[in-house]
């Protein structure tokens, strides 16, 4: 299982050393949560926290979309050059226009689905995309409580996977921890998000990591 903590539950005090701690506890890809206060009732982070971001991560950023406006938002973290960037479908009246840029910038595309929305809306967009995440929680916030309807959504994902696109990536993000991991992975999901298991565990974050691995 590959695990991308999510620095939204980080100390934003000190967040250059909290990214460090991801990277060196055997992360596989820096989560950064962008929301504008639109799309989710809440608001975080733009390029500019996002560039000192990228300056210590030494894995790759994986850039999670929550706002109106998605193609603007490409342009703005397209520099910083992220492995991922994920918009959700939800948003986006031109999924596939927005798909072909986010490639053309030279990014792996990925779209992200509402705990509402059926895995199926996309099937024509998997041979395009290198990664669907899945929500688990409403997005807005960390520290949520997970939706198990994601292991249903995932196991039917995977299907429209293997058909449509093997190499395309399952990602989950919302709730995650070392209890209901077991499930997402038996579905085929290949990426954990977490945020408050990684940051607030009691033996730190590398064993968090661990523990989820
Ligand atoms: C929610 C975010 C998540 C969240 C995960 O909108 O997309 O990445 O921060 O945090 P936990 O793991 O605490 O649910
Ligand atoms: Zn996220």
């Amino acid at each position: 299982m590959l695990v991308a903590p999510s620095i939204l539950s980080a100390d934003f005090g000190n967040l250059a050393d909290d990214v460090k701690a991801i990277c060196e506890g055997g992360c596989d890809f820096v989560h950064v949560d962008v929301m504008d206060g639109h799309f989710v009732p809440n608001l975080t982070i733009g390029p500019v926290v996002v560039e000192a971001v990228a300056k210590v991560a030494t894995k790759p950023l994986d850039i999670h979309l929550m706002v109106q406006n998605n193609s603007f938002f490409v342009d703005l973290f397209a520099p910083l050059k992220p492995e991922f960037i994920s918009f959700h479908i939800e948003e986006e009246k031109h999924p596939h226009r927005l798909v072909q840029k986010i490639r053309g910038l030279g990014i792996r595309p990925a779209i992200t689905l509402n705990p509402h929305t059926t895995p199926e809306s996309i099937e024509f967009l998997l041979a395009d995309v290198d990664m669907v995440l899945l929500m688990s929680v409403n997005p807005g916030f960390g520290g949520q409580k997970f939706i198990p309807n994601v292991v249903e959504r995932a196991t039917r994902l995977k299907a429209l996977i293997e058909k449509r696109n093997p190499h395309c990536l399952i990602e989950v993000d919302g709730g995650v921890n070392d209890e209901n991991i077991k499930a997402l992975a038996d579905a085929g999901v290949d990426v954990v998000v977490a945020g408050s298991f990684v940051y607030k565990h009691p033996k730190g974050v590398a064993s968090a990591i661990s523990l989820l691995k």
